[in-house]
């Protein structure tokens, strides 16, 4: 599932962080952190692991993302590695790979890849290309949202950035491990939140909504891992 969760952040934090990253001197080559499939074909920059703009621009954003309740219902968090920032320009671009499946977030904690995020820091129509380009058993999906917004989708599809030939493209990337591993089930357990929500804002049958909420947290019982 590939899902767009509308502004993350608020416009004004948004352009306050595009300014900070356009503004700080930590950018790196973006090869510092793949492994030799990715690093074939990434060609991008990426703020440095130790950058203290990284951490404190990352904290804000796990904040507002736990915070943000269709996130959380379609994520169903558990983890969520620190985020990082990218950016393109003068033709970068990151051609079709896969992500690691798992990945280390401290010296004894690892993360498996469930969902892959990415949040918009700039305009659309302020630079050409730059895609994401999600390939899924539906066929290849291009995303391109506007700034403060994010798109969360499984970590398994192959994906691309496509090149960015004017203007720069800022983001911020990182991954979640789902407290339910399976895409079906969490896909399940998501339409079930959205309906139940929508039955009890449209003042349905009090019993009813009940059932399907108790049905809701069985099957997140069965399927949970904490
Ligand atoms: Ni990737």
């Amino acid at each position: 599932m590939l899902l767009h969760i509308p502004r993350v952040l608020l416009p004004q934090e948004t352009t306050t962080f595009r300014q900070a990253l356009e503004q700080s001197s930590d950018w790196v080559d973006g090869r510092e952190t793949v492994g030799a499939q990715g690093a074939q074909v990434k060609q991008n920059q990426q703020l440095a692991e130790s950058s203290a703009l990284r951490e404190q621009l990352g904290q804000r954003i796990q904040q507002a993302l736990l915070a943000n309740p269709l996130f959380f219902a379609a994520a169903l968090p558990l983890r969520i590695l620190p985020p990082r920032f990218n950016r393109y320009q003068g033709g970068e671009t990151y051609g079709m790979h896969i992500d690691g499946a798992v990945m280390r977030m401290d010296s004894n904690q690892h993360l498996r890849s469930d969902l892959s995020c990415t949040l918009f820091f700039n305009d659309p129509d302020s630079y050409d290309g730059g895609e994401l380009v999600v390939a899924d058993t539906y066929g290849e999906h291009e995303v391109k949202l506007p700034a403060g917004d994010l798109i969360l989708y499984p970590s398994s599809s192959l994906h691309e950035v496509r090149p960015v030939s004017k203007g720069a493209r800022l983001a911020s990337f990182f991954w979640v491990q789902s407290m339910v591993r399976n895409d079906a089930n969490r896909r399940t357990l998501f339409e079930m939140d959205t309906a139940i929500t929508t039955l009890t804002q449209s003042g349905a049958d009090r019993d009813a909504i009940l059932k399907l909420t108790g049905v809701y947290h069985n099957l997140l019982r069965q399927w949970a891992e904490t």
